[in-house]
């Protein structure tokens, strides 16, 4: 993979207030990469200057290896770009809605009606082709914006908060949407201030606040980044008081919680090994005999991760 994104150095102020501070990372091609961050902390700034709508200060980004500077055309043309707040082109049917954005980008019009087609197919509104854009919910809203950046076939997506103001189905839907898009082999940078957004649909998370990359990587490496211990459930089918007291004792343990559910008595264990110690953890609770019948590592602690290092515990 090489980047098809490179931020350097980028800088954006307003008057006194730095709203994007030293940006320096890549997105490779193919990602789907979520940019979280608390309100204000500078996701649609750096949007902004992305998609050419706004100069940066210092520093330059290049968008398959085209300056944003010196090639504003280029960039644009690879790029598909969803605001944050929808326009206002209510007054039309959802067909004449595509149909003018694929004249804007001068497709023929013979070609414009099998694409719009296979556009609303996509994001499932065929069925609303003859509809008035006003009269869709948000959700259906947010998919026909999907649909019109994609209109000139961009090769990068910029979506800016798309799951906003969304109810819980709409949102799976929209992740859906997106890993549809993603299959296409189309590159998705978006932004959201909600983690439980971004968690299970990113290849890379950059967290963003007061202007400043504060964490990047994996869920998983922000995760053992941020989190100075694993989190371990096991499940049991008896003898949970007997086993919290032995792996109590046990090394690289730091604290046992028992965990009631319906189904099952399980502890929680805040572990501090590698793989191989939590091979060992769990060799010796069947060495002692205990019946384990679930063993496994929280993984999805991404509202943890936010909280820890907006909270400036990682530097
Ligand atoms: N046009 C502008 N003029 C002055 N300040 C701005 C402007 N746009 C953004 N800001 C400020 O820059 C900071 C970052 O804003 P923004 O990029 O919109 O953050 P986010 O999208 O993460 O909520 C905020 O403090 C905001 O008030
Ligand atoms: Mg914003």
């Amino acid at each position: 993979m090489s980047p098809i994104i490179e931020f350097k150095n980028l800088t954006k102020r307003f008057k006194t207030r730095i709203a994007v501070n030293s940006l320096d990372f890549n997105i490779e091609g193919g990602e789907i990469f979520g940019l979280v961050g608390p309100n204000g902390a500078g996701k649609t700034t750096t949007m902004r200057m992305l998609v050419t709508l706004l100069k940066p200060d210092h520093g330059e980004i290049y968008v398959g290896g085209h300056s944003i500077r010196n090639r504003p055309n280029e960039v644009r043309r690879q790029i598909g770009f969803m605001p944050d707040s929808f326009g206002v082109y209510g007054d039309m049917t959802v067909q004449e809605y595509l149909d003018f954005f694929g004249a804007c980008f001068k497709i023929h019009p013979q070609q414009r009606g099998r694409l719009i087609s296979d556009l609303l197919e996509l994001v499932d509104l065929g069925h609303r082709r003859d509809d008035m854009v006003d009269t869709l919910s948000t959700g259906l809203k947010q998919r026909l914006g999907i649909a019109r950046v994609l209109i000139h076939d961009p090769s990068i997506l910029v979506l800016d908060e798309p799951a906003s103001g969304l109810d819980p189905r709409a949102r799976v839907e929209i992740r859906e949407l997106l890993l549809e898009v993603a299959r296409l082999g189309k590159t998705i940078l978006f932004s959201s201030h909600i983690l439980a957004d971004v968690g299970e649909l990113c290849t890379r998370v950059g967290i963003l606040e007061d202007g400043k990359l504060v964490a990047l990587g994996t869920l998983d490496q922000l995760s053992a980044h941020v989190m100075p211990y694993r989190q371990l459930h096991i499940g049991l089918l008896s003898r949970r008081e007997e086993a919290q007291v032995t792996l109590q004792s046990m090394e690289g343990v730091f604290e046992v919680r028992p965990v009631d559910n319906v189904s099952r008595v399980s502890l929680e264990v805040d572990f501090g090994g590698n793989e191989e110690a939590m091979h060992q953890l769990l060799a010796k609770l069947l060495a002692h005999g205990f019946p384990v019948i679930h063993f496994s590592e929280e993984t999805n602690n991404l509202e943890e991760v936010f909280m820890r290092t907006t909270k400036g515990i990682v530097s």
